[in-house]
């Protein structure tokens, strides 16, 4: 049987094959994806793509720990890891770890991710040496919005160096990966090759050891908005907009259900 895969093989997967990313909220999704993705990320985004909110902000425990449940009923082989949600890690390491340890607790999921840079590196070195490996991401880090002003590209000019220091605060308080978001991607070759652990990009180039995508975005299944960095392989809204209308279509028209859909009064044949 195959053995699961582990923070410590994500890690020496550096400089190598490249590391595939994709989130997944539900028991389906999870089950297509596990077969071709080193890591399955219960992302918060399912409170935009599943749950119609106009940001991660409002994102719960609950909500992760149900998804993630649904998740992990699903994986076989890639590994899982959970988002925490805005507000369950910022106000104190303590904090941090007695969240992390309920998603981890009540989902079964082994890592937890974080956002932030240098400001999170004590709770990152608090939560690894306690048993939980945590993944960071930098860059544009969508809990931070409001404060960012706007999903903008980060790392541009001036803030270039603060990135650079943002990775290797966060790999020195061991973070196992660090997912780096809409970065230009010269500066994300540049990161990469700074440091030893992973970096799993999304609109950061090709450079990256690592790529990640939200599913229902390559799929395309989420598309009130469409970031630059996404690439749709798929039309799948528009296939399920299609379908949907021919149902009405068939109900309107009395053509669903046939006979072939519906039961007889009697199992037993007619007398001829
Ligand atoms: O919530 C999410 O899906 C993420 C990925 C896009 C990295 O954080
Ligand atoms: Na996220």
């Amino acid at each position: 049987p195959q053995r699961p895969v582990l923070p410590a093989d994500i890690m020496a997967m550096k400089g190598g094959a490249p590391i595939v990313v994709l989130t997944a909220y539900t028991t389906p999704v999870a089950r297509l994806v596990d077969p071709h993705c080193d890591i399955v990320l219960v992302g918060d985004s399912l409170g935009m793509v599943l749950h119609g909110l106009p940001s991660t902000l409002g994102v719960t425990m609950e909500m992760m720990i149900l998804h993630g449940q649904a998740v992990m009923r699903g994986l076989h082989k890639a590994m899982p890891v959970i988002d925490m949600p805005f507000g369950s890690y910022e106000e104190s390491p303590a904090q941090a770890f007695r969240n992390a340890s309920r998603l981890i607790g009540e989902t079964g999921i082994p890592a937890v991710k974080l956002e932030g840079g240098q400001h999170m590196a004590e709770t990152i070195a608090f939560l690894t040496a306690r048993g939980v490996p945590v993944m960071a991401h930098i860059g544009l880090t969508p809990q931070a919005v409001n404060t960012l002003g706007g999903y903008r590209v980060v790392g541009r000019d001036g803030e270039g160096q603060r990135l650079m220091d943002d990775a290797r605060a966060v790999e020195q308080a061991g973070a196992f990966a660090v997912v780096v978001e809409k970065v230009p991607e010269g500066l994300a070759g540049r990161l990469t090759e700074a440091l030893t652990i992973p970096t799993i990009g999304i609109g950061a180039g090709v450079r990256c050891d690592g790529q990640v995508l939200v599913v229902d975005d390559m799929l395309g299944l989420f598309t009130d908005f469409r970031p630059k960095f996404v690439k749709r392989y798929a039309e799948l809204g528009q296939g399920a907009s299609e379908a949907i209308a021919s149902y009405a279509a068939d109900v309107r028209a009395r053509v669903f259900p046939g006979p072939e859909h519906a039961f007889p009064d009697s199992l037993t044949p007619k007398a001829k």
